[in-house]
């Protein structure tokens, strides 16, 4: 569909009869659903590749997801997913193709982008990332001084950093446990300083991830990497190059840099930077965790395109999962959705899928530059689920919020954990199952009453429950589902970005604190006039230079 060709979403019959339906729908009881379809927790339930999805404790009835999938018919997801794979520039602010798709394409696959083939190149480079990757596992390449590479220290931000470091730690079991890989992404100084502060850098590995190479943080954190290694080695500029490898899309500024360009990892502009993890930029969790298990990840997101390339509406679990998002956002005023791993590798995770869901879906001009006169994308956080429970579930749970759940959780503890360790993955899980059941059914007064509580305080220990979980399920958390689980979110942004007609895939509202930071470091420094500068960021700059005592 011709985008300045749709009618205007909140115009439209389908979300009009949805708007209609909530309304009768009222406060739907989870109670009360479940009391008239007994069927209801086992027929309310999806499965894509490892993946078992449980969306039975959500405030839908049969009838709210006809209508939904009756939105996302008539606002043609499923057209734009085509464009998209199909190497369309769907990403038209910057005139791209949105392709991270194309790569974790099998070797035989054809993905064309301006009659191109791309699969090629990708798998060429995947080989040449399989190739590096094994010689520093092995030994074989060495630094400067011929020392075997101990540590690999990523320098990259945002989707230069968070998903490889995210999956590292995710995938920590698979890794090499003789390697250090750390990541350090922040220009305050302490970052990287407490990423070096213990290495030897003759055995030190740089691995500087920028798709653009142009990020003032990486070039700077990079910069000063250099600086301490050639400083500590005691070494000229030719140290560089066993020290230093690129994953960028600009070859030409990171031979500025002064990094070999034979040393350098490419991905392309269809690759947007969110999106980037699964190319060259995952290079670091290549080394950490050895080409096969990073293949074996590919495969995974695979597994998932596939299903929402060609999975009927019904069945599409991403679509099923964007659909229950613009059912709370837009229907039900929810301005967050928490997303809940029970799984301590998972720490990152949600951390990952802040800058997946924000930046994508943080927009508020539709395709045409229009404002949008409807909700966007939630305020998306989380941390790994036990331990929230001791800090903000006490909202969730009886909070004036409505906030809606993704639980995570897996049947198995890793491979490798310390046989003493494994009886206490059932307590684990034991929590990620009570809580996904109280937060739906709650505690009645009576229920309250009937264990002798004092009519006082009976107010203050019920549970209104009815509050909405997502419930996904896995035996055992392997590179290949956490492919598959970085698919799912992806395509679930992708649905909600196609229904509210928004670009899901630039984010030109990271630009201006970009360039305004640069026009205000010469006040910290010199002391030099910024022109523009309002009235109390001028005044809080004097503060700064005078505690700095300049
Ligand atoms: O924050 C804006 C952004 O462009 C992200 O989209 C991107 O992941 C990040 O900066 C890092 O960019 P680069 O990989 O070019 O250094």
């Amino acid at each position: 569909m011709n985008a300045d060709s749709r009618t205007r979403l909140d115009q439209t019959p389908e979300w009009t009869a949805l708007a209609g339906h909530r309304e009768e729908l009222g406060e739907a009881q989870l109670r009360e659903l479940f009391a008239r379809n007994p069927g209801r927790g086992t027929g309310y339930t999806l499965q894509v590749g490892d993946l078992h999805v449980d969306y039975s404790k959500h405030l839908v009835t049969d009838e709210t997801l006809r209508l939904l999938r009756a939105l996302a018919a008539a606002t043609d997801v499923f057209g734009l997913r085509d464009a998209m794979f199909r190497g369309e520039k769907i990403n038209t602010t910057e005139g791209r193709a949105v392709l991270h798709t194309a790569l974790r394409a099998p070797r035989d696959a054809v993905v064309e982008v301006d009659g191109e083939n791309v699969v090629p190149a990708v798998h060429a480079v995947l080989d040449k990332m399989a190739g590096f990757a094994e010689r520093v596992r092995s030994g074989e390449w060495t630094g400067h001084t011929g020392r075997r590479i101990k540590n690999v220290v990523n320098i990259g931000i945002g989707g230069s950093d968070l998903g490889p470091a995210m999956a590292y730690e995710v995938l920590r079991s698979f890794t090499d446990r003789d390697l250090t890989v750390r990541f350090v992404s922040n220009v305050d100084g302490a970052d990287l300083h407490e990423a070096v502060r213990d290495l030897d850098p003759a055995e030190t590995l740089f691995v500087i991830a920028s798709k653009t190479f142009t990020t003032i943080e990486t070039i700077t954190n990079a910069t000063s990497a250099r600086n301490w290694l050639l400083t500590e080695l005691k070494a000229g500029q030719e140290a560089v190059a066993k020290h230093f490898v690129a994953l960028s899309t600009n070859a030409e500024k990171v031979s500025d840099f002064g990094i070999d360009t034979a040393n350098m990892f490419e991905f392309w502009d269809w690759v947007g930077g969110r999106y980037s993890f699964d190319s060259a930029i995952g290079l670091s969790l290549m080394i950490a965790i050895g080409p096969d298990r990073f293949r074996e990840m590919l495969d995974g997101f695979h597994l998932v395109d596939e299903h929402f390339r060609t999975a009927p509406a019904e069945s599409n679990v991403p679509l099923l999962l964007g659909l229950l998002g613009v059912w709370y956002g837009n229907f039900h005023d929810a301005q967050s959705h928490v997303v809940l791993p029970y799984s301590h590798y998972l720490s990152k995770f949600t951390a990952y899928l802040q800058q997946l869901d924000m930046e994508s879906n943080g927009k508020s001009v539709d395709r045409d530059g229009r404002p949008v006169e409807w909700e966007t994308g939630p305020v998306v956080w989380g941390t790994p689920g036990t331990n929230g429970q001791h800090a903000y579930y006490q909202l969730i749970h009886q909070g004036t919020k409505l906030i809606p759940a993704d639980f995570i959780g897996f049947a198995e503890p890793v491979a490798d954990l310390l046989p003493g360790l494994v009886a206490q993955h059932d307590l684990l899980m034991a929590n990620f199952f009570a809580q996904t059941q109280a937060l739906a059914f709650g505690k009645t007064p009576d229920e309250v009453r009937a264990e002798g509580v004092p009519e006082e305080l009976v107010p203050h220990k019920t549970f209104k429950g009815n509050h909405p979980t997502t419930t996904i399920l896995a035996r055992e958390l392997t590179p290949s589902v956490l492919g598959q689980l970085i698919a799912l979110y992806e395509h679930k942004v992708f649905v909600q970005g196609a229904i509210w007609n928004i670009d899901s895939f630039d984010q030109w509202g990271v630009e201006l604190g970009k360039v305004l930071a640069k026009r205000v470091e010469p006040a910290l420094t010199e002391g030099a006039d910024v022109p523009g500068l309002d009235e109390s960021t001028t005044a809080l700059v004097a503060k700064y230079r005078e505690l700095r005592g300049r």
